[in-house]
């Protein structure tokens, strides 16, 4: 067990245990915290100042990044003094003086952390109007998933960290400093580590780094339901995002057995659940053709073989494969027909091919 220190939080006494960040132990009495490059499985870098509390001792305080900081025996933190709150506006109009003015056309305007926190600081529309000419980078358009604007990009560097420290990948890069830093994909003679798993573009608090969606939408229209991935046996855990009943993205869940963490597959693949080439009805094969057919009829050829089957081969005449692409609810059933109706047991899923 954990040593545990003394600490005053807003002037009442706490005890955490030793090694705890000060954000942490904030957090964890329900004090709310800004934040842009904070990333509870990364290794903190105190790269964007957001989360500055005063820290040290009755005698003298600092600002100082809470993110980064552990506590020690006696610490005194105060979250909420007006030091704090103006040097967390400093910070915002900082990121303003090069981060264009977008807000009404942007994708990411409703879940944005710069929007957000630039309304709670009540930083003035003066600050954000007299910001430097608009860098005119490209859209960075090469990823089929996602796509890179650097102009909105205030190099928190959690894209690059997850990328390298969890996906293991070292697929981007923050290029050049200051003004000119702009997000690339790295690569080698072409070719790119990328495994399109989107995590990079997950932490991005701003809408720098953007799901390639079809569906436009603001966060007001969605519904998220979580739910199981159905493309392997791992069983991550994901958020499935719907309007109007379509699903429109794939947002992570954090608390679960995949940290939050995705492949390409579980994280950008359900284009095909609203795809104009689905079946909607079944077919028969009549005289070596499929040909559309009632779903009355599908049953009764199958029932008729099922029954042919049975009775020429048992159990061993029949094998079931079943499809990623349908509900896990789908799949469940699928297992129970095959192992009762086709009294087998040989049921797999196209998954494990
Ligand atoms: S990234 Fe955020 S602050 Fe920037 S334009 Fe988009 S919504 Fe506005
Ligand atoms: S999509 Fe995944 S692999 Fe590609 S850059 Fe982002 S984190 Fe790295
Ligand atoms: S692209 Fe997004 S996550 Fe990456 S450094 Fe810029 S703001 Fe941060
Ligand atoms: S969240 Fe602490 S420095 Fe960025």
């Amino acid at each position: 067990m954990k040593n545990l220190v003394k600490i005053t939080i807003n002037n009442k006494e706490y005890s955490v245990p030793e090694h705890t960040k000060v954000l942490k132990a904030c957090e964890d009495i329900g004090i709310k915290i800004t934040t842009f490059c904070d990333d509870k499985r990364l290794i903190p870098t105190g790269a964007c100042r957001m989360c500055v509390v005063e820290i040290g001792t009755e005698r003298r305080l600092k600002l100082q990044t809470s993110c980064s900081t552990e506590v020690k025996e006696g610490m005194i933190i105060k979250t909420e003094t007006e030091k704090v709150a103006n040097a967390r506006k400093t910070i915002l109009k900082l990121l303003w003086a090069s981060h264009p003015n977008e807000c009404p056309t942007c994708e990411n305007s409703g879940e944005c952390k710069l929007q957000d926190y630039s309304f709670e600081y009540g930083v003035d529309i003066d600050d954000i109007s007299n910001i430097q000419e608009h860098r005119g980078i490209p859209i960075n358009k090469d990823a089929k998933f996602y796509s890179i604007d650097s102009n909105k990009c205030i190099s928190c560097n959690k894209c690059v960290r997850i990328c390298s420290q969890l996906q293991c990948n070292d697929a981007l890069g923050l290029n050049n400093r200051g003004p000119h830093t702009i997000i690339e994909r790295a690569s080698f003679k072409g070719d790119t580590n990328c495994t399109e798993c989107g995590a990079c573009v997950h932490v991005c608090p701003v809408g720098s780094l953007m799901p390639k969606s079809k569906e436009k939408f603001r966060n007001w229209q969605i519904k998220k339901t979580q739910t199981t991935c159905s493309y392997c046996g791992v069983g991550c855990q994901l958020n499935l995002v719907t309007k109007n009943n379509k699903v429109v993205r794939v947002d992570p869940v954090m608390d679960s057995i995949n940290n939050g963490l995705y492949c390409v597959k579980g994280i950008f693949a359900y284009n095909f659940i609203n795809h104009k080439d689905r079946l909607t009805n079944p077919l028969i094969r009549k005289d070596g053709k499929l040909t559309e057919c009632s779903w009355e009829e599908a049953y009764e050829v199958i029932d008729f073989n099922r029954k042919k089957t049975l009775t020429e081969k048992g159990g061993a005449g029949f094998a079931g494969l079943s499809s990623a692409r349908t509900t896990n609810e789908d799949n469940y059933l699928f297992q129970k027909m095959v192992r009762v109706g086709f009294q087998t047991n040989s049921v797999d899923h196209c998954a494990r091919l």
